[in-house]
């Protein structure tokens, strides 16, 4: 009998991608998500890529009944993945109490159905956003945290703690936070994708709109960094290798026994510049990118990239795709989603 995850967030980016790789290791899929950052046919996608349509509840988890009412309806539900949170950077800075308000509230709302139901195991989107600027890199699970530049980044720290503290509070229950580097990239599809909703803050959305002639040019925040060419680094991973290093997550919380609660950074182990990204983005997509540099952006750090040691040796899982794979998948999920969506 498959075993039921629970992805919360499951029309969402990561979530997508994640829903993904779960059904075609044959796990049964249940999505939750409010639709606040997504869209309905990211399931068609699924469906297109898999044979497969997830069940699907629109539910706003922040909402303490909603949210219950909800879980009560699949009590075959075994482990859960939560991805359902806002992310974006800035506008955490301008709507911090809406940040807290929905990114803890929910978290929380899911625990306490998880302290009281029969799901041993839950999975946490983290971010590297929790590591600041490292003094040392590559960084590792134990490289000491730093206060986030941004609302956003504290939601994940102050996470993190409520799941640690609620552990210790249920040692039957575990579970395992995920750290991620700079997701980018988009299945080989095309079929699903990272959606453009609004001015985008990322990195990889503004190339590949540019690319695509929507936006003018790409500004480039900072060319005197104390990094090789100037400009900040980040280890960019393909959205399907973090996908896949979630299923190898579910598949290890059946085998924890010593401890209930682990953290993994999930990156590729190699940090490249805002040129290089833009030289590689050429390079794939065969055309000149029109960009300017500019001053640096509020809140940015120099440079990070993971020491992802831990997560190859202790979940069996290592990265599969290259820079360039990324910035192609990018690039034929923008012209798709264009010709598709618009
Ligand atoms: C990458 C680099 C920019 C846009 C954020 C969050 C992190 C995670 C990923 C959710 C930086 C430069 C960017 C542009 C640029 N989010 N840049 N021009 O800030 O590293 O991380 O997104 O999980 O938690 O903090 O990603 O893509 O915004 O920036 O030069 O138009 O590209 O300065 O050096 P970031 P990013």
């Amino acid at each position: 009998m498959p075993k039921t995850i629970l992805v919360t967030g499951g029309t969402g980016y990561i979530g997508s991608h994640t829903v993904v790789e779960l059904i075609k290791s044959n796990f049964n899929v249940v999505v939750f998500d409010n639709l606040s950052n997504s869209s309905l046919w990211v399931l068609d996608g699924i469906e297109q890529i898999t044979g497969i349509r997830p069940t699907f509840e629109k539910v706003d988890l922040s909402d303490a009944r909603s949210c219950k009412k909800s879980f009560e309806k699949y009590p075959e539900i075994e482990s859960v993945i939560h991805f359902a949170a806002f992310k974006a950077v800035g506008k955490s800075v301008q709507k911090p109490l809406m940040y807290y308000q929905n990114n803890l509230d929910s978290l929380m709302n899911v625990l306490n159905i998880i302290e009281t139901c029969s799901i041993s195991g839950f999975v946490f989107s983290s971010s590297c956003t929790v590591y600041g600027q490292p003094d040392k890199l590559p960084v590792t699970e134990n490289s000491p945290l730093k206060k986030p530049e941004s609302p956003y980044g504290k939601t994940k720290q102050f996470s993190e703690e409520i799941i640690f503290d609620f552990l210790n509070a249920n040692q039957h229950k575990k579970a395992l936070s995920l750290r991620y580097f700079n997701p980018i990239g988009a299945h080989e599809s095309a079929l699903i994708g990272e959606l453009p909703l609004g001015v985008p803050n990322n990195l990889i959305p503004f190339i590949t709109q540019t690319a695509y002639g929507l936006r003018k040019e790409l500004s480039v925040y900072g060319s005197d960094y104390n990094t090789p060419d100037g400009t900040a680094v980040r280890d960019y991973i393909h959205v399907v290798d973090i996908a896949k290093a979630h299923v190898s997550a579910v598949n290890y919380l059946e085998k924890m026994e010593t401890e209930n609660y682990d953290i993994f950074n999930l990156g590729t182990g190699r940090g490249n510049s805002v040129l290089e990204v833009i030289k590689s983005f050429e390079k794939v997509s065969r055309q000149k990118l029109q960009y300017k540099i500019s001053d640096r952006r509020a809140g940015d750090i120099e440079q990070v990239w993971a020491d992802c040691t831990k997560a190859n040796q202790t979940l069996g899982w290592k990265t599969e795709h290259t820079l360039d794979d990324a910035l192609l998948s990018a690039w034929k999920w923008e012209k798709y989603y264009r010709t598709n969506h618009q």
